[in-house]
This record gives C-alpha cells, structure tokens and sequence, in this order.
C-alpha cells in the first residue's frame, strides 16, 4: 500500500506522522540532529521552558526501577530570555513540527511567557504544562478542574496558534480534567505526564532521588496510562495525545485504538532517540496486514466487550 496516509492533525496543525517526541526527552530537537531521521516524527515537543532560567533539582535526579524510570529533574532550563536567544533558533532549524512547552509558578507567568512566545516566528504549537509532577507545588493545576479550565480560557484568548495541555494522570477523573482543557477552548488534550513515585535507600534511609521523590515514567505506566486515554477518548471530541510508557509500535497501535490521535514517546527516546524509526515501521506494516489506508481509520479501533 503505497499511499497510506499517516498524516493527523491536532487543531489546525497537521502532522506528516502521528509521532510527537514527549517534553524532558528530546532536548530540543537539534540535539539528536545527528542520530534522528527527522521525517518519522510528527513533531517535536521541547523541554519545558519557565520565566526565569532554573538549575532544576537537587541530584541525583534520575532513579531506574526495574520497569521504568524515576525522574526529578525539577524543570532545569534556560527561562524564556535564554530560550529565545539560544533554542529557538535551532529548532526553527528542524524539519518537523516545532512545539514548545510552557511551565509556570502562577497564571501571570504562563500568560508571559505565552504573549511573548506568540511573537516569535518557528513555532508551530504551545503545549501547556499543568502536570509536571517534581517542582514542589501543593498541587497541580491540572489536579483541579475549574483551575484548568480557567487558565486554558485565558491561554486560549492570547493565542491563536494550536494550543494543547498537558495534564495529569494522578486525579480521580481524569475525563473532567480533560473536559474542562476542552470546555477552555484547547485544541487537543496531551496525557500523561508522569506518576508521583519515590524509592529509598534501606542502608542510608534516604530517597534515591535528591528531591525525595519524582515522576515515574517507562514501561510500568503503560497500562494505567492507556486507561486514562481511553477514559479520556470517551470523554471529549478534541485530539489526543496520548502517551505513557509507549516502547514499541504495539503499545503505539493500544494507544491509537483506545482512541489517541498522536502518541508520544518519552523514556524510550532516552534509549533509542530514534525509536520512532521502528515505531513508525511497525505501525505501517500492521495497518498493510489490516488493509488500513489511512490512519484516522484505525483511531478508536477498539472493540468494545459487551457489557452484561
Ligand atoms: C527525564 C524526563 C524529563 C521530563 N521532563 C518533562 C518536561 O520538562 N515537561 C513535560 O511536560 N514532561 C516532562 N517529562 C514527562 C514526559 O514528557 C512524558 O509525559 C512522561 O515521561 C510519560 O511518557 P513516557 O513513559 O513515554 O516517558 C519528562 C520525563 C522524563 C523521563
């Protein structure tokens, strides 16, 4: 099938694939220029960028388990200032679709950092950050649905680039957070981030990790991870991009079934930066055995088992 279509699209962005690098793993693109094929990725989705430049966490900010990774690198970036003098213009050099990633201590600095970025020329879509889970705060905003819907509304109202947010996976109902980004006028909805996690050392009694504890990612959250996708999917009519624990084409093909219209892949970029080669590849080979033309047929493919 030579003229399969993989192309999606999140709001008024299109993507040539439905591949999108995860935030915190991918730098900024220009980094990997030199081990990644740039055309099987959709796009690319930058480290989380503040006001103010962070030197993030104390170390060690990294934990393996046996099935995931603990992460506590606390946003460390350049801030805005750094971020469009020294980063932008690398991305704006990348051949995919350029994302950037906003975090924020309040409403007023995503709203800053916002407006200012609106300005500049390269970037194709913001990507709100409302979960990161290792930076102190008593809660996150996207643990709270009107507090979500209120930042969207007011994000929305700055910009008229594609706009997505990125909430958490740790609520109850992660399907009225994910309403309530769509309720504010979001163009897609992007989960998960990572889990609330800790490990201890038994011989000093001390966290592994300097901040005490972090954000579990890889593998282990696959599961839990396409359940909230698919809550979500049932839940809203904007995109998703969903992720959490995504290896390999078959938890790529999961999540695509549960109903998400891009995946992304994190942790696994931090094996294999070019693991979207093989993604891509194997979820090619899998729509040609399945006689799926375009990938928009095989979104929400799921068969549901009958409730008795
Ligand atoms: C080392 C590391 C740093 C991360 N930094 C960010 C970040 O800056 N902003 C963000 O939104 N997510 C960040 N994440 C979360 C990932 O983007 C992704 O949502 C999460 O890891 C789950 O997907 P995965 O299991 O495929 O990694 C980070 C993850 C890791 C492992």
């Amino acid at each position: 099938m030579e003229n399969m279509d993989l192309g999606i699209k999140l709001g008024k962005l299109r993507l040539n694939t439905p591949i999108v690098c995860a935030s915190g793993t991918f730098g900024y693109g220009d980094e990997l220029k030199d081990l990644v094929d740039f055309k099987n990725i959709g796009a690319v989705i930058a480290k989380t960028i503040t006001l103010s430049p962070r030197k993030g966490n104390p170390e060690p900010r990294i934990y393996e388990t046996q099935c995931g990774v603990m992460n506590a690198v606390g946003l460390q970036n350049p801030g805005l200032k750094a971020f469009i003098k020294e980063k932008l213009p690398l991305m704006r050099k990348l051949t995919t679709k350029r994302i950037v990633s906003v975090g924020g201590f309040s409403n007023q600095e995503y709203k800053r950092i916002v407006r200012r970025l609106d300005e500049e020329k390269g970037l194709d879509a913001f990507e709100i950050n409302l979960s990161c889970p290792n930076i102190q705060l008593k809660k996150l905003i996207s643990q709270n649905a009107p507090a979500t819907y209120q930042l969207t509304k007011s994000l929305r109202k700055l910009t008229k680039k594609p706009l997505f947010i990125k909430i958490t996976p740790e609520v109850n109902d992660v399907a009225e957070i994910a309403k309530a980004v769509q309720d504010g006028g979001a163009d897609a909805v992007s989960l998960v981030n990572t889990y609330f996690a800790m490990a201890i050392n038994i011989e000093t009694q001390k966290p592994y990790l300097g901040n005490g504890y972090g954000g579990y990612s890889g593998p282990a959250i696959k599961p839990l991870s396409l359940y909230r996708v698919w809550k979500v999917a049932k839940a809203v009519k904007i995109p998703i991009i969903g992720g959490g624990g995504i290896e390999n084409s078959c938890d790529a093909i999961e999540f695509i079934l549960a109903g998400a219209t891009a995946i992304s892949l994190g942790t696994v970029n931090l094996i294999d930066p070019d693991a979207s080669k093989d993604v891509l590849k194997g979820i090619k080979a899998y729509m040609k055995r399945k006689n799926i033309k375009s990938i928009k047929n095989l979104r929400g493919g799921l068969i549901e088992p009958k409730m008795g």
